[in-house]
């Protein structure tokens, strides 16, 4: 068996180890949602992991309502973002950008449009917004007619995600938002072939990840999920045969990898309500797959040991570890994260993170 250390083939992506970092929202862009120079120096300083995944990245402005998030739809996003990519691989790394759409977990505050989700639903507790928190809205049903243009907005972005020097893309359809608002039938009450039985459901995963693997190719697309239990609001009556059947769906368009966030019931960044569906998904999907949440170098490498994992992407860990594959490798103690400046504008708790000594 694999450990950690060792390379692997994602697509079209080389990545030497299988200590991957996690998408992690940070909220050092611009209002106008363009990465800014710092970012560079985040992501470059993070540049050992096997693979970086970007935070989540906007499509469009209906889709991005997280206050100082970046977005990849417009030209200045793109250059922005080139400066990123062009730090990570001189520092020789490889980076892919999370593809976001958030669907009725924003603002019109920020987006400056009412929500928009599967269903007419108001999505649980508050959203991040320039004034502080404030409740969700009622989001609107996306009609039939607007799902051309929104698979155009993937489209878009991820053109734009090669343009800005990216080694790929993660559809994220993960974590309550627009996607998984489709996926599940707690928040998804549609009647047309969007809604109802999981085949329907499971559509518009397809239609994204179809558009986006076209315009980037297969090699270049991966994809998240959060089977299982609660995220945000969404869930589902029965999350085992939904996430397997998107699986299985995924699969067959043959996308690089597949990411599962799945905590534990202790788990410290979310609780499952139910056991992890990653034993059977991983019998349904035949690429890569890859484990996310509270893991360590030794419950990691226990994953890989056992066959269930190819790789592992570590959030909380790259914050404050910089030099995680170092770190797990000479087993060299880890630094704490500090929550109060995971979103916090400024350099403090982003960039200056040592490296061990
Ligand atoms: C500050 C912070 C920001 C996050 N932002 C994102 C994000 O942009 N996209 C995403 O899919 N998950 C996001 N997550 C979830 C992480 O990717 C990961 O699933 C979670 O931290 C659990 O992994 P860990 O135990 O290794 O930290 C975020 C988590 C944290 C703590």
């Amino acid at each position: 068996m694999p450990t950690l250390f060792d390379p692997i083939r994602l697509g079209a992506i080389e990545a030497p180890n299988r200590i991957l970092m996690a998408p992690l929202t940070r909220g050092r862009s611009t209002r106008a949602h363009v990465p800014t120079p710092m970012m560079a120096e985040y992501y470059a300083q993070r540049a050992s992991a096997g693979l970086i995944l970007t935070e989540a990245t906007g499509i469009s402005q209906v889709g991005l309502g997280w206050p100082y998030a970046p977005g990849i739809w417009t030209a200045e996003q793109v250059a922005a973002w080139r400066v990123v990519t062009d730090a990570v691989h001189a520092a020789g790394g490889r980076i892919a950008c999370q593809l976001w759409h958030m669907g009725r977990l924003v603002h019109s505050s920020v987006t400056g449009a009412q929500p928009v989700s599967s269903s007419a639903t108001t999505a649980p507790d508050h959203a991040y917004t320039y004034e502080g928190k404030k409740p969700y809205e009622q989001a609107r049903a996306l009609a039939l007619e607007e799902i051309p243009a929104l698979l155009d907005d993937y489209r878009h972005a991820a053109r734009n995600a090669l343009k800005a020097g990216f080694d790929g893309v993660q559809v994220h359809a993960a974590n309550g938002y627009l996607i998984d608002e489709f996926l599940r039938d707690n928040s998804n009450f549609r009647t047309d072939e969007y809604g109802g039985a999981i085949a329907n459901r499971i559509r518009l995963l397809q239609q994204v990840t179809q558009a986006v693997v076209e315009t980037v190719g297969a090699g270049r697309t991966g994809v998240r999920l959060s089977p299982n239990g609660n995220s945000q609001g969404a869930n589902d009556s029965n999350p085992e045969k939904l996430f397997v059947a998107a699986a299985a769906a995924l699969s067959d368009i043959g996308v690089a990898y597949l990411e599962l966030r799945e905590p534990g019931f202790a788990g410290t960044f979310g609780k499952a309500d139910v056991p992890p569906i990653a034993p059977a998904i991983r019998r349904v999907f035949s690429g890569p797959l890859i484990l996310n949440s509270d893991y360590d170098g030794a419950s990691a490498q226990l994953q890989l040991d056992a066959g269930t994992a190819d790789a592992i992407t570590f959030g909380r860990p790259f914050i404050s570890n910089p030099d995680l594959p170092r770190r797990l490798a000479e087993h060299i103690p880890l630094a704490k994260d500090n929550p109060t400046t995971w979103y916090s504008q400024g350099p403090e708790g982003y960039i200056d993170y040592p490296v061990a000594a």
